[in-house]
């Protein structure tokens, strides 16, 4: 069983464009729970370009699965996450001028910072867990940083499916995530994974959770979300029966 943690930031990346009430996030987390979502993940970005505040409250208010809360490492975030107490707070590194998160958190380079904020988050019962690259410095120094989960980033990968440069970056993930279970990490994956390219990450054996967003989202615009997350779920249940 792998548990999937449906991304809903781009709900209401929709709502910004016009700057209304609708779509509403909250919405989402109803119909993805109906699709089979196990989590729903949120990203509360320093510029509010999607999720605002009140979306959090809200949707904590409305999901009956863990919420999932991916923030930046800065001071005003944890205080968010400690108010607001997810179930688990997924560190990622944030640059303004990018357009979704782009590479993972340099915990290695950052260590003091990372590991006082995985501290505060941890102190008030919430799990918590670094997005970084599968990069075996990077697993490491998350252990170290007291991290309970890594968020292996799958975008390196999902880039090169389809030519044979994917099976070394799979060969990445898949040593990453052994050398994270081997130093007691739990392991998650996530970043532009979709019904085509989501098969061989989720039989790495030591994956148990996926979040995934964009083509879910996207998807959901024909076919429904509810349809779309169902999709994604029968995948993951195939591809987990294969490991
Ligand atoms: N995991 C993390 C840590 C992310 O930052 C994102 C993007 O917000 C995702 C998963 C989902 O990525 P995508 O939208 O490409 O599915």
């Amino acid at each position: 069983m792998i548990r999937l943690g449906v991304n809903i930031d781009h709900v209401a990346t929709v709502r910004q464009a016009r700057r209304i009430r609708e779509p509403d996030p909250a919405w989402a987390v109803v119909l993805a729970e109906l699709g089979g979502a196990d989590q729903i993940t949120l990203h509360l970005r320093e510029d509010r370009r999607h999720i605002q505040d009140d979306d959090l409250v809200r949707i904590l208010a409305t999901a009956t699965v863990p919420v999932n809360l991916e923030l930046a490492v800065t001071d005003e975030m944890v205080a968010i996450a400690r108010d607001h107490r997810p179930h688990s707070a997924t560190f990622v590194p944030e640059r303004r001028e990018e357009i979704t998160t782009e590479g993972g958190l340099d915990v290695a380079g950052q260590a003091g910072a990372v590991t006082r904020a995985v501290a505060a988050v941890a102190e008030v019962g919430i799990l918590p867990a670094l997005f970084i690259d599968p990069d075996p410095e990077q697993v490491a120094a998350s252990a170290d940083a007291g991290a309970r989960a890594v968020e292996l980033h799958t975008g390196a990968y999902c880039e090169v499916w389809g030519t044979p440069a994917a099976e070394s970056e799979l060969h990445r993930l898949a040593q990453a995530a052994d050398r994270a279970e081997r130093l007691g990490l739990r392991v998650h994956a996530g970043h532009g994974l979709n019904v085509r390219n989501v098969g061989p990450v989720a039989r790495i054996p030591q994956v148990e959770e996926l979040n995934i967003g964009h083509s879910l989202v996207g998807r959901a615009i024909f076919v429904g979300l509810q349809s779309a997350v169902a999709e994604m779920r029968g995948i993951l249940d195939r591809e987990a029966a294969r490991r």
